[in-house]
């Protein structure tokens, strides 16, 4: 198996037949994800991707990246949410070789707009505009303006050529523009939300283009498919999902996914909206949240030793590093650190593991173990499906749908209609008169 799990160390914080209790659940919960028949039922084509993935579109996708590293030192990567955070995550822990990724449309910050446009200034670029829907303000605006760039620096016929689009297969505004303008188009398959499509044009293609190996990416999620087939308590993935349902039974309420790879940072952002976006709803869930060890041992580690005793720890471990660095001997010994000299920093990074480990434990922090070989695109692959086949377990075992995220529309819709948006007249007046009157509250 790429992925497996070590749950020993919930012990004594959960009762010993944590697992054995949820198996019922848990195969009632994988027979509704491969046949599509429990909550959300029409978006779980994810759960077979990787095997029957379109062939023909993932050639498209190969070819298109290597246009985009012939002809433009920088691809602009316009998406929020689900239509950008995979590409993301995968980019900072494998790392590109190729144009540089700069990611747009992901807030509404004009600052960080501004920097992304500065940094196109004398370089040849591209953009892949990623929305389902095609009406998300934050992507619709920022590719309105870089499109207008693209534009006045290579002509109408230059910048169609320049610009790729990921959308719904035939509805939607983006899909109606990119059928007038002629852009090549990518599908954000109806079967599958957002949050789940990073194995999807919608992170196949930024990462092809920033030279990520996504054959080895798609045969490692293949490889996890096939090994969480394997139905029973051996099933990590299974694991995993009733350790998490036993610990918030339990009385544990955040779960922080922790990892020793600064570059793992934007792969614990997807996790999170992946976990929150799925099971926060209802007034039900855990909340994820993640550090960065050991950086955050030393500001969020005072927190999880002593503070209120309300989470548990998932550490995803990348057994073997990529590069080994030796620690160099002294002879004067100045520094008093000569008991280290010759040893691999990861010996020294696996000590600060253990023993973080054992201290958050006796602080009352139980602790969940993935282990991972390799940091390769082929393991990303099978981590990623982990995750996203657990998550779908977890949904289920809590009994939510674990594919809708109705909470997302509230914000929007106050915005449309402080922004102005035609039909939003009404609620614009009762949300203007609020805001002018903040102490009326709603109650
Ligand atoms: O997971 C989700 O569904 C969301 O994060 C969406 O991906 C996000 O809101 C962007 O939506 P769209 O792709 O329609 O622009």
């Amino acid at each position: 198996m790429m992925c497996q799990i070590d749950c020993s160390n919930i012990a004594g914080f959960v009762p010993s037949d944590w697992l054995e209790s949820r198996l019922p659940a848990l195969k009632s919960a994988d027979e509704r994800l491969r046949q599509g028949s429990g909550a959300g039922g029409g978006y779980t084509g994810w759960v077979s991707l990787p095997r029957d993935y379109d062939k023909q579109e993932f050639t498209r996708i190969e070819a298109a990246a290597k246009r985009i590293r012939a002809d433009s030192q920088i691809l602009v990567v316009i998406g929020i949410g689900g239509s950008y955070l995979g590409a993301r995550a995968v980019i900072d822990l494998l790392g590109g070789h190729g144009p540089e990724i700069l990611f747009a449309g992901n807030g509404l910050s004009s600052d960080a707009l501004y920097e992304t446009l500065q940094k196109l200034n004398g370089k040849n670029f591209s953009v892949n505009i990623i929305s389902k829907s095609g009406t998300t303000t934050e992507p619709a605006v920022a590719f309105r303006i870089l499109k207008g760039l693209l534009e006045e620096r290579y002509g109408k016929e230059g910048a169609r050529k320049r610009i790729y689009a990921t959308t719904d297969k035939q509805r939607g505004v983006l899909k109606g523009v990119a059928d007038a303008e002629g852009y090549e188009t990518f599908v954000v398959p109806d079967e599958i939300g957002g949050r789940y499509s990073v194995l999807s044009a919608v992170g196949l293609l930024p990462l092809a283009a920033a030279g990520v190996d996504i054959t080895a990416l798609m045969s490692g999620a293949h490889r996890a498919m096939v090994d969480f087939t394997a139905l029973g308590a051996e099933n990590p993935a299974w694991q995993y999902a009733a350790a998490r349902g036993a610990l918030y039974t339990s009385g544990k309420s955040v779960e922080l996914l922790c990892c020793y790879e600064p570059s793992f940072r934007f792969f614990a952002e997807w996790w999170k909206q992946l976990y929150g976006e799925s099971e926060g709803k209802e007034g039900k869930g855990l909340f994820p949240a993640s550090v960065e060890f050991t950086a955050d041992l030393h500001s969020m580690g005072q927190y999880i030793q002593e503070g209120q005793r309300l989470m548990f720890e998932t550490v995803v471990r990348f057994t073997t590093p990529r590069n080994e660095i030796y620690i160099p001997d002294d002879p004067q010994d100045t520094d008093g650190l000569n008991f280290l000299s010759g040893k691999p920093l990861s010996f020294v990074a696996e000590q600060a593991m253990r023993g973080t480990l054992l201290a958050h434990i006796d602080g009352g922090v139980p602790n969940l173990m993935v282990e991972v070989a390799r940091r390769d695109a082929e393991h990303i692959g099978a981590l990623i499906y982990f995750f996203e086949y657990a998550c779908g377990l977890s949904g289920y075992l809590l009994g939510v749908n674990p594919f809708n995220q109705p909470g997302v529309e509230a914000y929007k819709n106050n915005m449309y209609a402080l922004l102005g948006k035609p039909g939003y007249e009404a609620r614009r007046a009762e949300l203007e008169a609020r805001l002018s009157a903040p102490q009326a509250s709603k109650d």
